[in-house]
């Protein structure tokens, strides 16, 4: 943090995605400041910093850690490179912020959460769906004991996908996108499921290709067993007109659903029922202390900032994107196994340090 004018200052490294979490920087201008944006496609990070009046534009990872005046790097390049870049930014001192999935595998995750603790900076994985409005009305009732036992929810994840998506060269292939559907696409809602419920125990899926020529899966249909005892299902395609999220939470005291939005859905409008008259209005009663903070992409960098600030916990931790590639690791696991797989992954599972196919067969 710059003491002189306690504004974060960020550099963001990628001009895909990269150019709206420079949007939601510059939307918290009294928190944050881009000072740089990375890209090696130069031409590319120009045009980005001329159109959002970014002083500072390279070409070269390195030169960016080499600028002493940044506080914060935030990796938005693709999947395979993830790992080496968040460690190149934490040997420069810096913070690391990076984009889904973290890393390729839970080992290195784990590699992650050493680092992080020997270099006295932090590392925080985006999941900026996490705070929609409406998920965080579910969570603010669930905090304060008004939802009972969770009994079953149901996560869709239904959108489309065509072949010039994957034009750009690392995506659809194992070796650069390293998943497909559940792990570029649907990790985001199974990450709004594990911040609800916690925990998974155990997963069964299926996975196949069928929309797109690629190698990687672009459908799944999953059952879980939850930590607290309840059930939960997956359904994720890319190959759905229309496109739709949807999320519903079966709860003892109340039901929560989801609006459909297929890139929105943590937003408002939920729905919540109570299952009688007197939880409904405890649950309206609720809702009227329910204090909105901002959302989406700047609603993960507000609570960043605050948390640095104040030395808390960050809002997303290396501990939730090991949630989430635990999940994934179990997932296809079951998938080329056919069996039920346990979690937690740790170190004696076969594909602790990776879930990428070992033949063809697996590929599959
Ligand atoms: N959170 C979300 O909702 C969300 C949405 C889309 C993508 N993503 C994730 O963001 C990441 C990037 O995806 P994208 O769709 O923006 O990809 P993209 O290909 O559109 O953009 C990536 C950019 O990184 C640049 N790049 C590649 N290697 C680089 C390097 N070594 N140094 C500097 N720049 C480099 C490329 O030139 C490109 O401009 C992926 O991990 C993806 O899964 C997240």
């Amino acid at each position: 943090m710059n003491t002189e004018h306690q504004k974060l200052r960020v550099a963001v490294v990628g001009g895909g995605i990269g150019q709206h979490h420079i949007e939601a920087y510059q939307q918290l201008g009294d928190l944050c400041e881009v000072l740089a944006v990375c890209d090696i496609d130069t031409a590319k990070a120009r045009a980005l910093a001329a159109a959002r009046s970014i002083p500072r534009v390279t070409g070269d990872l390195g030169e960016l850690c080499r600028m002493d005046d940044l506080d914060v790097i935030d990796i938005c390049t693709p999947p395979h490179l993830h790992f080496e870049h968040i460690h190149q930014v934490l040997d420069s001192g810096k913070h690391a912020i990076c984009e889904k999935p973290l890393v390729g595998s839970v080992r290195e995750v784990d590699e992650l959460l050493k680092i992080e603790a020997a270099s006295g900076k932090r590392i925080m994985p985006i999941f900026q769906y996490r705070f929609g409005h409406g998920l965080q009305k579910l969570k603010f009732l669930v905090d304060q004991g008004l939802a009972g036992s969770a009994y079953l929810t149901t996560v869709e994840t239904s959108w489309r996908r065509r072949a010039p998506y994957y034009a750009v060269p690392w995506r659809g292939k194992w070796q650069t996108e390293l998943g497909g559907v559940l792990l570029s696409h649907a990790i985001h809602s199974h990450d709004m499921l594990t911040y609800i419920l916690g925990p998974i125990s155990s997963v069964f899926a299926r996975t196949i290709t069928r929309v797109n020529a690629i190698e990687v899966e672009d459908c799944a249909a999953v059952a879980l067993e939850m930590a607290d005892g309840s059930l939960a299902t997956l359904a994720a395609t890319l190959g759905s007109t229309p496109e739709i999220t949807r999320h519903r939470f079966c709860f003892q005291n109340l039901t929560a659903e989801s609006n459909t939005a297929p890139y929105a859905n943590s937003g408002d409008p939920w729905s919540f029922t109570g299952d009688t008259p007197e939880q409904a209005e405890q649950i309206a009663a609720a809702l009227e202390q329910f204090a909105p903070l901002p959302e989406g992409f700047a609603g993960q960098f507000f609570r960043f900032a605050q948390a640095l600030a104040q030395g808390t916990e960050l809002p997303v931790t290396l501990a939730d994107a090991r949630t989430a590639l635990e999940l994934i690791t179990a997932l296809y696991h079951s998938s080329r196994t056919h069996q039920r797989v346990q979690l937690p992954i740790n170190h004696e599972h076969p594909a602790y340090t990776s879930w990428l196919p070992t033949s063809a067969a697996e590929a599959q």
